[in-house]
């Protein structure tokens, strides 16, 4: 099989996280093209943004099982993925939506189990799986939210891809206004304290959730790169296997 690169794109690139549903159109079809430049091979994952956040917090979810929550939660993501969709198909590529709240199930919150085989094959004959953040069911707590992060690093761990790329609004994990070339688990005593929360409403912790996730990947041995996908030519220079913004490693 080919070998395998899993790209996720948050939501803050995607949307203006500060106004409820606003998906910023550009950006979007910037991304696609430079994603249709690298052909198959591909998994993508997009976080909700104002699509998603505004939503779960609103109803809750996490904390309190609102089924009204579950499918409006669901349904503001998936507006989302269908553009995402579209404009990776107008770019030229083959993408197929795949949505984990009908695919995967949680347990306080972590993935406890989720389909791959469909995924698998998808890869194998062309097609892009286009993931997203979601509402899931949670065994415990009734439903619960799985971020993108968390989709990438449960794939991560499973395929074992040649890349992990992480595309955010920033240039990477910033620590005293410099990008780290790096990150391992030492060094999050030192900058801990830095790492903010996102910009706008979130529900899955930010850059601070971000590391903790990938840091768990690199112990397993992926390690996965956090760059700015707001900078034209970035995905696709990520894609490429360039190191771009901060690499997380697992320790020595
Ligand atoms: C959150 O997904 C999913 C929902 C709130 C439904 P992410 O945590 O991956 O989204 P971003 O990237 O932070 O927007």
């Amino acid at each position: 099989m080919t070998e395998i690169k899993i790209l996720k794109i948050g939501g803050s690139v995607l949307t203006d996280k500060a106004r409820l549903e606003s998906a910023r159109m550009k950006e979007i079809e910037r991304i696609a093209a430079e994603v249709a430049e690298i052909g198959s091979g591909l998994i993508l994952v997009h976080g909700a943004g104002s699509f998603g956040h505004i939503h779960a917090e609103e109803y809750g979810l996490g904390e309190r099982f609102d089924p009204e929550g579950v499918l409006e939660t669901h349904r503001s993501v998936v507006r989302l993925n269908e553009m995402v969709v579209e404009s990776l198909r107008i770019a030229g590529s083959s993408p197929v939506p795949v949505h984990p709240l009908s695919s995967a199930v949680l347990r306080e919150g972590r993935i406890e189990t989720m389909e791959m085989e469909p995924i698998v094959e998808m890869v194998k004959r062309g097609l892009i799986p286009v993931l997203h953040g979601d509402v899931a069911m949670d065994r415990a707590r009734g439903a619960g939210i799985v971020s993108g992060d968390q989709l990438v690093s449960h794939l991560a761990r499973a395929l074992r891809p040649e890349i992990v790329a992480l595309g955010t609004a920033v240039d990477g994990v910033i620590f005293e206004g410099r990008v780290l070339a790096q990150v391992r688990r030492d060094d999050l005593v030192r900058i801990g304290s830095e790492l903010g929360a996102s910009s706008g409403v979130d529900v899955t912790g930010g850059m601070r959730g971000k590391i903790a996730e990938l840091l768990d990947l690199a112990d397993e041995g992926v390690r996965s790169l956090i760059f700015n996908a707001s900078k034209p030519g970035m995905v696709w220079r990520a894609l490429a296997g360039e190191r771009v913004g901060t690499l997380v490693e697992g320790g020595l």
